[in-house]
């Protein structure tokens, strides 16, 4: 079955979150997997969801009270729902406020504007990524692109496009993050899967039909903080199986 089936009267934040528990299991391995099926049903949703839909301007009133978001200095962030396997987050950037280069280590991620656009710069990795402390990565940068709403998700890998930099264009802009497995994760075999955040070093064209690039991770810029706020939306079913211990 590729997706769960819709209850009268359930509302498509709730409706979404199942299908992502549904979609995202653990193995004994201890890395995620998906079904492409159950994927593809879940991004069909995630495409579908607007900010009234999470009625996002109610949480956004309180969050304009906080003196940081008021000044345009700080990035809103609202917590949806959490579990082992999986997070759902909205991020709120002003008009041409950045999310610095940031990477999403073994996690698998799905973008969806929801309210304005935003510029998003993807790079995916060359090679295996050992990476000596103080050097570099060496990445093909993507094509830029702009994202609205209204527009379908973007989606990164644990391969592909697994480091991004986000901006605001035109004004206030806002997208839901869907993350799995969280940041923070143990998981076996690897390195906790913490943000790590990244500057362009040099670039030269013409590798693989792409732009190579270098990046260089930087301490988490001083000039980027984000202010929580609360969700104001639908109920959504917060209780999940534990994951971990019904593996696949
Ligand atoms: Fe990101």
């Amino acid at each position: 079955m590729a997706s769960l089936r819709y209850v009268a009267g359930q509302s498509k934040i709730d409706a979404l979150w199942k299908q992502v528990l549904d979609t995202f299991k653990w193995t004994q391995a201890g890395t995620v997997h998906y079904d492409e099926e159950k994927f593809a049903s879940m991004k069909r949703q995630v495409d579908n969801l607007t900010a009234e839909d999470i009625s996002l301007e109610d949480s956004l009133a309180e969050m304009r009270l906080h003196e940081g978001f008021k000044n345009e200095e700080a990035v809103g962030s609202i917590q949806i729902c959490n579990s082992d396997v999986a997070t759902m987050q909205v991020f709120v950037l002003h008009k041409d406020q950045h999310m610095p280069i940031h990477d999403h280590p073994n996690m698998i991620g799905i973008l969806k504007v929801i309210k304005g656009c935003v510029r998003v710069n993807s790079y995916t990795l060359i090679g295996n990524g050992s990476q000596k402390p103080g050097c570099a990565i060496v990445t093909t940068k993507k094509q830029t692109v702009e994202v609205c709403k209204g527009d379908p998700a973007c989606v990164l890998t644990p391969s592909e496009r697994n480091y991004h930099s986000i901006v605001a264009l035109n004004g206030e802009a806002a997208f839901l993050d869907v993350l799995s497995p969280p940041y923070f994760t143990n998981m076996p075999g690897h390195e906790l899967n913490v943000c790590n955040y990244y500057k362009e070093v040099n670039e030269t064209e013409g590798f693989n039909g792409g732009d190579v690039v270098r990046l260089q991770t930087i301490p988490p810029p001083e000039d980027y903080w984000t202010v929580k706020g609360n969700y104001r939306g639908p109920e959504v079913q917060r209780f999940s199986p534990s994951h971990r211990n019904s593996l696949q």
